[in-house]
């Protein structure tokens, strides 16, 4: 953990832990690299198919990322790009073909999709074992019920954030902005099971909400990730709160080279004054969603295979 204690002259100022999401991500793709030759040992190689229906270009660059991220663990992995005008029954005849694939173990579908696909289909369309999203009916159904599942991986990775960094919700208020089905909703059924890294009291606020302010000042942990630059300001955290901020918003800025900057949903600045931890934009989540992800690949591709994933990995992450 980081040095919270400044001086300066007579006064202490607290300034929150800054949670270094790259740091602990770096780490855990050690041990990753070293599974992945496990695999490769048994004459496996752990394959991930990411499929792109989109000419966004912040889309392109997430799975670029995902891509650069699979290569330096050694996890193959190849992208089909389809056209912004796709046709549903297109893709979900491409998906069936990859389900079939026997040297693809996972198969990411990378959202938002063009408005003529209807994304639960589409999802429902990969096989379970292959969903390394974690994102199908399936995988979803039994994280709820606390069955062994696929976990989303933004949600997984806020989950080690905390753990790995001394913060074990059990017991404590987790107070979710934002009900999307890729981090609030399995973020919350993940926190509310009864076992070690959960075992959390959630209140899940949406738009919906009234006074917002009024649950979020409970919070013993914050999490929001509701798409919405800077809008969790100081006067609505509680003092020494873990603020996890999971937007990434593009704002103009014209003293950068490009014209713009990348912020989160929290005002970073101010909380970071109160909080007692948060997780900085970039650099916080975002890497550690990429580093389930991969995690997700192999434990779809033992899933697949008679590799069974080796106690050193499972532990790091089950207890
Ligand atoms: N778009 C933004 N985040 C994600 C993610 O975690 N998975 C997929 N499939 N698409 C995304």
């Amino acid at each position: 953990m980081g040095e919270r204690r400044q001086t300066f002259g007579q006064g202490v100022v607290m300034t929150a832990v800054i949670l270094d999401g790259r740091k602990l991500a770096e780490e855990i793709k050690g041990k990753i690299k070293k599974e992945v030759e496990l695999f490769k040992k048994d004459g496996i190689e752990p394959c991930l198919s990411t499929i792109l229906v989109s000419n966004d270009p912040a889309s392109k660059i997430y799975v670029n990322i995902k891509h650069k991220n699979c290569e330096e663990v050694g996890i193959k992995s190849k992208n089909f790009q389809f056209p912004e005008d796709t046709k549903q029954e297109e893709l979900i005849k491409f998906i069936g073909k990859l389900n079939e694939d026997k040297s693809v173990h996972g198969i990411l579908l990378q959202l938002p999709l063009p408005k003529q696909i209807d994304e639960n289909k589409a999802i429902s369309a990969i096989s379970p074992e292959k969903d390394v999203d974690g994102l199908h009916p399936v995988n979803m159904g039994k994280l709820i019920r606390g069955e062994s599942s696929i976990i989303p991986c933004t949600p997984f990775g806020i989950q080690q954030l905390l753990i790995k960094n001394g913060y074990d919700p059990s017991g404590k208020h987790v107070v979710i902005c934002g009900r999307s089905n890729i981090v609030g909703k399995p973020l919350a059924a993940l926190l509310i099971q009864k076992k070690y890294g959960a075992n959390a009291t959630v209140t899940l606020c949406h738009t919906g909400t009234k006074n917002l302010s009024y649950f979020t000042k409970q919070a013993d942990i914050l999490v929001v990730a509701i798409g919405s630059p800077k809008t969790i300001t100081a006067n609505m955290v509680k003092e020494e709160a873990i603020v996890i901020d999971v937007g990434i918003n593009k704002i103009p800025d014209p003293n950068t080279k490009s014209g713009y900057r990348l912020v989160g949903d929290v005002d970073f600045d101010t909380v970071k004054e109160k909080a007692g931890a948060i997780t900085p934009v970039p650099g916080g989540v975002g890497p550690l969603t990429v580093v389930m992800l991969l995690y997700n690949t192999l434990l779809t591709a033992s899933l697949q295979t008679d590799h069974e994933l080796s106690y050193d990995l499972k532990n790091l992450f089950e207890h």
